[in-house]
């Protein structure tokens, strides 16, 4: 099984950014932690960073061939871009979103997602730890996919 872990715009900021909101540790921390804990479930992993949206997008066209799963997160596009949206629901991998905090406690323009509805399901609030759900998440739903048949009928 092979996951892949997107994080979008500021996200390479993490230990330096907002420590109160997102922590202080940086994604390479988080990455590594993840490439363990990745061991542990008998995962493959691999990670993509940008602040821009036309190679997030790139990106999850490609994924579509090589990945069985994908947890996202989408950062500030989460609250506008449609692309990304959009671009989700153009590929047939299975994809779960996350968010280090709680978005729906935060400002007003953070507690709507446009990409949420192109996914399974969200994870927000957890810190680091929501990378971890996620990646549970997909792995859950990869094995018992059977069960879950409909999901994909989206859009
Ligand atoms: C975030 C929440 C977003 O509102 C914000 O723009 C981010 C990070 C999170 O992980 O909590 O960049 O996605």
């Amino acid at each position: 099984m092979k996951i892949l872990v997107i994080n979008g715009p500021n996200l390479n900021m993490l230990g330096l950014r907002e420590p109160e909101i997102y922590g202080k540790l940086t994604l390479d921390n988080i990455n590594g932690e993840l490439v363990d804990f990745a061991k542990e479930n008998n995962v493959e992993i691999d990670f993509f960073q940008s602040n821009h949206e036309g190679e997030i997008i790139d990106r999850i066209h490609s994924a579509n061939e090589s990945y069985d799963g994908v947890v996202i997160n989408p950062a500030a596009y989460t609250h506008y871009s449609h692309a990304i949206g959009d671009a989700i629901k153009s590929v047939y991998v299975p994809f779960v979103e996350l968010h280090i905090s709680n978005i729906f406690v935060r400002e007003d323009f953070r507690s709507k997602s446009v990409t949420a509805p192109a996914c399974i399901g969200v994870i927000s609030g957890f810190g680091d730890y929501s990378y971890k759900l996620a990646i549970l998440s997909i792995i859950n739903y990869l094995k018992s996919k059977k069960n879950l048949e409909g999901y994909n009928d989206i859009g």
